[in-house]
């Protein structure tokens, strides 16, 4: 794994950000500008985010345009893989305007495949026991800290959950993980896999509680068509809209706009 310094910050500019610093250093601005809009500038530093959606729903790009944004702006980003295998990852995220490779060269976007890690700490069970965990958990704390990395993304909790198989076990987890990320000011999206039915953010029902923040990704149907939609549910720390906006992946990255309804905002 490249250690190398990340990309130099690039400094804010003009009068909008020089008069939003204050309220800037709090937030760490994801990069994708509606959803910053609709957070008041941006996740609250720190914070866990859930990154809740069913298949295909776009929230392994969200992440990525996360992290990819971020390392742009100098923030070292790592990304936690259970569920594809990084250099899949890469290559689907290449055809994205966004992308440069060279982050990855440089150390500022580091992806690791965390399988093959846990293979290595000698996790042969399918069952995680309580050692492993506490394990897991200081793996990634020094990972976090060698890296300097101010952003995460854990993709996904549901896949590593098959592993964790009592609640409290998750819970737990999912908690420490918050804590030893908040003490490195390192900001996380952490991303769970649901089934399309609505007022579910979680397979196990236990992840919601634990998390800052949960944005919502769902698949709708309009005029025969099925768009994608995006939802903040819940964010602590910042006043947001709970509006519906429709999500466009498109070449440059995310678009959002309000998702209307004979011309009025959709709210739930
Ligand atoms: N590079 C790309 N360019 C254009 N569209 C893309 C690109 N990558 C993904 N998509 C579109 O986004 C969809 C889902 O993307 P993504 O993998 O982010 O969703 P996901 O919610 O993580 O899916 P899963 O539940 O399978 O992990 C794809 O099916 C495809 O339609
Ligand atoms: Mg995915």
């Amino acid at each position: 794994m490249d250690s190398a310094p990340p990309a130099a910050p690039v400094p804010p500019e003009g009068p909008a950000a020089a008069a939003s610093s204050a309220t800037a250093l709090a937030r760490c601005a994801t990069g994708i500008e509606a959803l910053d809009a609709i957070l008041a500038g941006g996740i609250p530093r720190g914070n866990m985010v859930l990154v809740a959606g069913s298949v295909g729903t776009g929230k392994t790009t969200l992440t990525l345009e996360f992290l990819i944004r971020g390392a742009e702006r100098g923030e070292r980003s790592l990304f936690l893989s259970v569920t594809e295998a990084t250099s899949k990852l890469i290559q689907n995220v290449a055809s994205f305007e966004f992308f440069r490779t060279s982050l990855l060269d440089d150390g500022a976007l580091v992806m690791v495949d965390l399988p093959p890690i846990m293979a290595k700490l000698g996790f042969d069970r399918d069952e995680l026991s309580h050692e492993d965990l506490d394990l897991l958990i200081r793996t990634i704390r020094d990972l976090v800290q060698s890296l300097g990395a101010r952003r995460l993304v854990l993709d996904s909790i549901t896949s590593l959950g098959y592993r964790i198989p009592r609640d409290e076990q998750l819970r737990d987890f999912l908690l420490r993980l918050g804590e030893i990320l908040a003490e490195a000011d390192c900001t996380s999206l952490v991303v769970s896999e649901i089934s399309p039915e609505p007022g579910r953010y979680s397979a196990r029902g236990v992840e919601e509680a634990i998390v800052d923040g949960i944005v919502l990704l769902r698949n709708t149907r309009r005029l025969g068509d099925i768009l994608r939609v995006l939802q903040v549910v819940k964010m602590r720390g910042t006043p947001h809209s709970r509006a519906l906006y429709v999500l466009e992946l498109t070449p440059i990255g995310i678009l959002l706009a309000p998702h209307l309804k004979g011309g009025r905002r959709v709210e739930e």
